[in-house]
């Protein structure tokens, strides 16, 4: 089944509560932390995330881009968040931090930059509940999804096909409708997606109508039939 979570990095952050309601029906929420650190932009923080969470039914899914997310994701768990994800280039023990997330109630996720690759981490998978391949570098919006990432994504896809783990492969960055169905080929079940839901008309049919073209990719894609 994929999942489809609109980040509000590109809705208005002067209204997130009603950015919120916009696209009802979404799987989750996703939102952007930077620090302007581990990327060159900065956006929220612990305090709207706890205001967030108590304005929407819809679960939070916290990506960090941050140093040191080792010390701040367990506020973030701590804040309302059902799932976090850290940046493996930036965590200092991340399978204590994988750890800790879950024993504090969330899901515990790691990302990628797309100049990370997958397999030095091959042994960490079974400590977490979600991997993000990046598809652009993180920082920004509505940049150009990079085709490039496919080949991680399968790879990424036939890891956890290989140790029969049940692991949702995330992916963020340019997904829209023009990459989309690439994505769920290549083994993604989870798409974030920002101005291709907040830059149309009706946030909440994009999130439709992107769940449904990548049901369909999906349900056509090798790695879905051996399971
Ligand atoms: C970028 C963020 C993304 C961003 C995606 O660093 O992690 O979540 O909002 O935006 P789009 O979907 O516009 O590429
Ligand atoms: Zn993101």
């Amino acid at each position: 089944m994929a999942q489809i979570n609109p980040s509000i990095l590109s809705a208005d952050f002067a209204r997130l509560a009603e950015e919120a309601e916009a696209v009802r029906g979404a799987d989750w929420l996703h939102v952007d932390v930077m620090d302007n650190h581990f990327v060159p932009n900065l956006t929220l923080g612990v305090p709207v995330v706890e205001s967030l969470a108590r304005a929407t039914d819809t679960p939070l899914d916290l990506h960090l881009m941050i140093e040191d997310p080792d010390r701040w994701a367990p506020q973030y768990v701590e804040a309302g968040a059902g799932s976090v994800t850290f940046h493996v280039e930036a965590a200092a023990a991340p399978v204590r931090l994988a750890r800790e997330i879950r024993s504090k109630g969330a899901r515990a996720s790691m990302a990628l930059k797309p100049g990370t690759p997958i397999e030095p981490y091959e042994d960490l998978l079974p400590e977490l509940d979600m991997v993000l391949i990046m598809t652009v570098e993180p920082g920004f919006g509505g940049q150009a999804f990079l085709d490039i990432m496919l080949p991680k994504i399968r790879r990424t896809r036939e890891l956890i096909a290989k140790y029969d783990l049940d692991l949702w492969l995330q992916v963020d960055g340019g997904v829209a409708a023009s990459t989309i169905e690439r994505c769920a080929e290549a083994g993604a079940d989870v798409f974030v997606a920002g101005s291709a839901v907040y830059g149309a008309e009706d946030p909440a049919e994009a999130v439709r109508a992107l769940r449904a073209q990548a049901e369909r990719a999906t349900s056509g894609a090798s790695w879905a039939c051996r399971h």
